[in-house]
């Protein structure tokens, strides 16, 4: 039946949302999953005690995450009842870059958003001022508190990674200021500069969390900002690449959460056996759909099974 459900969706994507340009694409897909009930229905979920992960010390039903891009509470919501054993949201406040209405909105929303599972709330700023805002106003929400500071169409987000010791005082300020667990979200652009720098900064100021990351920038002339994410399976090798090396150099002192470029069962246990803790998309979700969740962890059960 998820073969079924998996290939009426890839006529759907290959037929229409593949076509649209991608702002259009992503406003019609999340219009149908704020009219459409998917999360009532069980097939897209698969609960199964073997694959519990604790990230953080936060128990999730499974190490599956839907990466960060949705700031609407209804469209989390919607996203946390299919399969995933985690998601990060609210997308990000306080910067030019981000389209999303601001603190004070999406405060109480979030307020009110019923946890279905574990929730991370993302954030990216500017200057200290914005992380501490927001952090402050936000972590209480969540369960863990993902520190951006890598999306490639906010220069000011972009460039923390030039600067590892302001950001090694960041993320200590932010441990200091948040009731939960940080992560910090890498650029896949900088991987020398983070296993040199970024990832020492992270662990001297206490975060034992990395999200191995963001999009890759590319610079696309046709955008106002001249500068893009490029995300999907033409990142991938680079995930791989960066979890492994990860890894190797910083052993069990990091928890690590690969991302970038995920879109099959095969990829995730790829990653899960290189050394990653959990494993986090968004393109995938779009161009595979929300039975990707469900066939990762049929595949992940049964990989387990046979342990
Ligand atoms: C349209 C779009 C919006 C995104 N918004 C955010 C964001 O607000 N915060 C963030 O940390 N990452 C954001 N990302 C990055 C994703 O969370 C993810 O790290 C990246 O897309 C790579 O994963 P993927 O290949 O599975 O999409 C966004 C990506 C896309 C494509």
């Amino acid at each position: 039946m998820t073969r079924v459900i998996a290939a009426l969706y890839r006529v759907l994507y290959d037929g229409v949302l593949g076509r649209l340009p991608e702002p259009r694409a992503i406003a019609f897909g999340q219009a149908v999953l704020r009219a459409l009930p998917f999360d009532r229905v069980p097939i897209f979920r698969r609960d199964d005690p073997r694959l519990e992960t604790v990230l953080g010390g936060v128990r999730l039903p499974n190490p599956i995450i839907l990466a960060a891009q949705y700031y609407d509470t209804a469209i989390l919501e919607r996203a946390m009842g299919l399969g995933f054993g985690t998601a990060a949201g609210p997308g990000l406040v306080n910067c030019n870059g981000f389209q999303n209405p601001g603190l004070e909105q999406i405060r109480p929303r979030l307020a009110a958003l019923r946890h279905r599972v574990p929730l991370i709330v993302s954030v990216a700023g500017e200057t200290v001022e914005d992380y501490l805002t927001l952090v402050t106003s936000l972590a209480p929400l969540g369960d863990l508190v993902e520190v951006n500071v890598s999306s490639p169409n906010t220069r000011l987000v972009y460039e923390w990674s030039s600067k590892p010791r302001e950001l090694r005082d960041v993320l200590e300020r932010l441990g200091h200021a948040s009731p939960r667990p940080l992560i910090v979200k890498l650029s896949p652009d900088f991987a020398e500069v983070n296993e040199r720098e970024i990832i020492p900064a992270a662990l001297e100021a206490g975060v034992r969390i990395v999200n191995y990351g963001n999009t890759r920038r590319i610079d696309e002339p046709r955008l106002s900002q001249r500068t893009g994410g490029l995300s999907g399976p033409e990142i991938f090798p680079a995930t791989l690449e960066n979890l492994r090396n990860t890894r190797k150099r910083f052993g069990p002192s990091l928890q690590l959460i690969a991302t970038g470029g995920v879109d099959t069962p095969d990829k995730v246990e790829t990653l899960l056996r290189e050394g990653a803790t959990a494993v986090s998309y968004f393109t995938g979700f779009i161009t595979r759909g929300p039975i990707l969740a469900r066939q990762i962890l049929d595949a992940l059960v049964a990989a387990r099974a046979q342990k």
